[in-house]
């Protein structure tokens, strides 16, 4: 009320200036001037025309008051009052102008007359403040800091002067304060200040209420709204779902099984929230043997897993964020064991070669078992899996003895395969063997063994010289110089001295070699101990006995003993009585052979006789016996040629010339005999006293030597002198004889054992079916030998076999 009136009192004071304007100018133009606010109600006053220009109310109908602004206003012809007569909006026809007026011209007549009214019109707060956008959208990164200011649109107010927008506000908030701001032109715009940090991650969107305000009485206002997105700055970096992974993988898994998935996450959005995994620091081998898918954080295997080359692995991985943000993690991956791997058996120690005769126990061989696998697929039990003289026996933990268990022999068997056999306790269990060849060296525990347990070898006499006789062989199953063998003669019944000249053995081949050629009648058979050694160190020898039987050969004509010659070389006689009877034994040829057997069976021929049919020969014993009697015509002496043979092949023989006297004494046949002397070539009986005294004397001297030497010899070696003792040609029976001699035709050396007198042997491959006597068969080497028969005995002396020492007539 007040303002109005006051109002009133400023138009009054106007009109009234106006007034003294118009008496000062003229009648021409007079201003009116008044002043209202706007959007009056239509027939509202806005002043009294008629009084302001001082006119009388009753003569306004003459005047025809008029006015221009017709659309606002018109004139009350009764009072003379100016009223509203439209809607007066002083935005609609000042807009923002701040002093607005409208101006219009009266007219009277009677006296015509303008006026310029001018009609103020006051601003009211008709209009709020409004904002042209709907909304204000702002994205403010988390990362801005407090005191960020963002300028935002301004709103808009019609309204002028005080009536228009006068401050800004916004709804109270935590993070924003708003300010009021006047741009040069003098209109206000808001400005929003970031009084806090702001956190997408808490609260990505902010709503807040823009309240434009204006200062009308009372205000009014507008509003808008203003959406805030708080836009995503790195701030937070990747965070594992675990610090730390633990995952058990059996080692088989095979290659590009999944392991485990990692998984970080980032509160960010965007780029800054895409994760890529990587490995940190990982040793190459490890980082090989996985792989870590870079987006997904998967691990998966890349190659074979081994429990015994690592049971445990601990990868470190880092998960990057788009920008620098990292964050770590640790994935211990436990491998379980599986029973994967086999055992392993590998000697340690190893003997190349087992002596035979190694005692039980000997260790032999060491050996290890190893199996990578733990726990029970690392226990190993060792066996093996032949039949074989060894066994194994455990010695520490993983650790085997190959002991002998058995006799070993080389010649039995001289090599093992010992096939040795681990297994484990895994399941299902694994096993592996390994094999080893067990070599069993040679000891010399064999000795030879000659093939035959004795032998026995048949010689023909005058064999040739170096001819070889016999073989013998032995085997030694030992081997190498063990089992090399070679041959001697370390015994024999022969003279040692004159063994080297018979036989001799070669020492590879066992082969014997006659030294000379042997001959039956000096030598019928003799015996070799035989000796096959080997070679080895104590060397082992077998002995055998090797017998040689020197075969006959007829190489000795019969020599006829009897009839000899006489000493004077004229043949000797025979009587026969005269009145002998047929059948009388008048004497009897003997011969000898010294060949045995067939060689040595003689037989008796009559090659010549003066009268045939007289005498008859025994065939076989050479008896001359009486025929017939003797008859008057036959002649007193006769004369018997006889033909001595032998069975030999061919045979040879000699001959006898027999002188048969018919006498009845000696006296009467003596002088038959006498006419018959040859007389004696006195020439030849010269040479022979001359031979005689020769010889003679070199026996004398002889003798001196031989007495010297033995003297000498019986003072140096008594004990040799006692072989000599016997002395030259003694006999020498059955009894252990070693006699030298010497100085005999047909020397030989023969030593024959008493024991050995009863031993016989047997010519049997010699004797024919139809052989001669047996008891010619029957020899005994050691005894005296006679070719005999019923009558006659002819006694050898064994030392001189050649020599007849002694024939006895019956
Ligand atoms: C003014 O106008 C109003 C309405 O338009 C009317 O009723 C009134 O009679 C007018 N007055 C005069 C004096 O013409
Ligand atoms: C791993 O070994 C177990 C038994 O040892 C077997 O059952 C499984 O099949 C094996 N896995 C692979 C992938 O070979
Ligand atoms: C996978 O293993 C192979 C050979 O074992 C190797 O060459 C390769 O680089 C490995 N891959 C990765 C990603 O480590
Ligand atoms: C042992 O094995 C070797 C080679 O495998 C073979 O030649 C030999 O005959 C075997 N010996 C025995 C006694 O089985
Ligand atoms: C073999 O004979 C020799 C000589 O008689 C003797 O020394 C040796 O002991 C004999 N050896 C055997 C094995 O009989």
């Amino acid at each position: 009320m007040l303002r109005s009136f006051r109002k009133a009192e400023t138009m009054k004071t106007q009109v009234l200036f106006l007034f003294v304007l118009s008496l000062l100018c003229g009648a021409i133009s007079q201003q009116i001037q008044y002043s209202i606010p706007e959007e009056l109600a239509k027939g509202s006053r806005v002043g009294n025309l008629a009084k302001d220009l001082r006119l009388s109310v009753k003569e306004l109908p003459a005047r025809k008051l008029r006015i221009s602004a017709e659309d606002f206003f018109n004139v009350s012809t009764e009072s003379g009052d100016l009223l509203v007569n439209g809607r007066i909006d002083r935005e609609k026809i000042c807009g923002r102008k701040s002093e607005c007026a409208l101006e219009f011209e009266m007219v009277t007549e009677n006296p015509m007359n303008i006026f310029h009214v001018i009609v103020a019109i006051q601003d009211i707060n008709d209009n709020a403040p409004w904002f042209i956008a709907k909304g204000i959208d702002l994205e403010i990164c988390e990362s801005a800091l407090p005191g960020v200011k963002f300028p935002l649109d301004s709103a808009q107010d019609a309204d002028v002067k005080s009536n228009s927008l006068k401050i800004y506000t916004i709804n109270p908030n935590d993070y924003f304060s708003l300010s009021t701001k006047e741009s040069p032109d003098g209109s206000k715009y808001p400005e929003l200040l970031l009084e806090k940090p702001l956190d997408r991650e808490q609260q990505n969107y902010h709503h807040l209420t823009l309240t434009a305000v204006d200062g009308g009485d009372p205000p009014l206002s507008g509003t808008t709204q203003i959406r805030i997105q708080v836009t995503d700055a790195n701030d937070n970096a990747p965070v594992f779902s675990q610090d730390t992974y633990r995952v058990s993988l059996q080692e088989n898994v095979s290659r590009g099984t999944s392991v485990l998935q990692v998984m970080a996450t980032d509160q960010d959005e965007g780029i800054n929230a895409e994760i890529t995994y990587a490995f940190l620091n990982a040793p190459t081998s490890t980082s090989l043997l996985f792989i870590l898918n870079p987006n997904t954080g998967e691990i998966t295997t890349n190659g074979t897993l081994d429990f015994e080359e690592t049971s445990i692995y601990t990868l470190g991985i880092e998960a990057k964020d788009g920008g620098v943000h990292t964050a770590h993690c640790n994935v211990h991956i436990e491998i379980v064991d599986e029973n994967d791997n086999a055992p392993e058996v590998t000697f340690v120690s190893l003997s190349s070669q087992i002596p035979e005769d190694s005692d039980l126990g000997t260790v032999i061989a060491l050996i290890k078992v190893r199996d990578q696998d733990s726990g029970q697929n690392g226990l190993v039990t060792c066996y093996i899996q032949e039949e074989v003289p060894f066994k194994l026996e455990s010695t520490s933990k993983n650790y085997y003895k190959l002991v002998i268990d058995g006799a070993l022999d080389r010649e039995h068997r001289a090599e093992y395969n010992v096939t040795i056999t681990a297994t484990d306790k895994g399941k299902p269990p694994l096993s592996s063997s390994t094999s080893v060849t067990l070599h069993i060296g040679d000891v010399n525990d064999n000795a030879p063994v000659f093939h035959q347990a004795s032998y026995v070898v048949h010689v023909a006499e005058n064999n040739p010289p170096g001819a070889s006789i016999a073989q013998v062989s032995a085997s030694d199953p030992d081997l190498g110089p063990n089992g090399h063998v070679s041959y001697s003669i370390v015994a024999s019944d022969l003279e040692p001295r004159a063994l080297s000249s018979y036989v001799s053995v070669s020492a590879q081949s066992g082969v014997l070699f006659a030294q000379r050629a042997f001959d039956h009648e000096q030598l019928r058979a003799f015996e070799l101990t035989l000796q096959a050694r080997d070679h080895g160190s104590p060397a082992l020898s077998a002995n055998v006995s090797l017998r040689v039987l020197v075969g006959d050969r007829n190489d000795n004509a019969p020599r006829v003993l009897y009839p000899a010659l006489g000493p004077d070389g004229s043949a000797l006689f025979d009587t026969v009585p005269r009145a002998a009877q047929p059948g009388y034994l008048v004497t009897k040829v003997v011969a000898v052979d010294a060949d045995s057997g067939h060689n040595a069976w003689l037989s008796y021929h009559v090659l010549q006789a003066s009268e045939p049919g007289l005498f008859s020969l025994g065939l076989r014993t050479g008896e001359v016996r009486t025929a017939r009697a003797l008859g008057d015509r036959d002649a007193a002496r006769q004369r018997l040629l006889v033909a001595v043979r032998d069975g030999g092949q061919p045979p040879l023989s000699a001959t006898a010339t027999l002188l048969l006297v018919f006498a009845d004494s000696l006296q009467e046949a003596l002088p038959d005999l006498s006419d018959r002397p040859e007389p004696s070539d006195p020439q030849a009986e010269l040479q022979f006293y001359l031979v005689v005294a020769l010889a003679l004397m070199s026996v004398l001297f002889l003798l001196a030597v031989i007495l010297m030497i033995a003297l000498r010899l019986r003072r140096s070696f008594p004990a040799v002198w006692s072989c000599f003792k016997p002395g030259l040609g003694s006999k020498s029976g059955p009894r252990v004889s070693c006699n030298y001699e010497g100085t005999l035709p047909y020397s030989y050396n023969l030593c024959v054992a008493s024991h050995s007198a009863n031993t016989k042997f047997n010519f049997h491959n010699v004797a024919p079916e139809t052989g001669p006597p047996k008891d010619l068969l029957d020899e005994d080497p050691s005894m005296d030998v006679c070719a005999s028969n019923e009558d006659s005995q002819i006694a050898y002396d064994s030392s001189f076999p050649y020599h007849v020492s002694f024939c006895r007539l019956t």
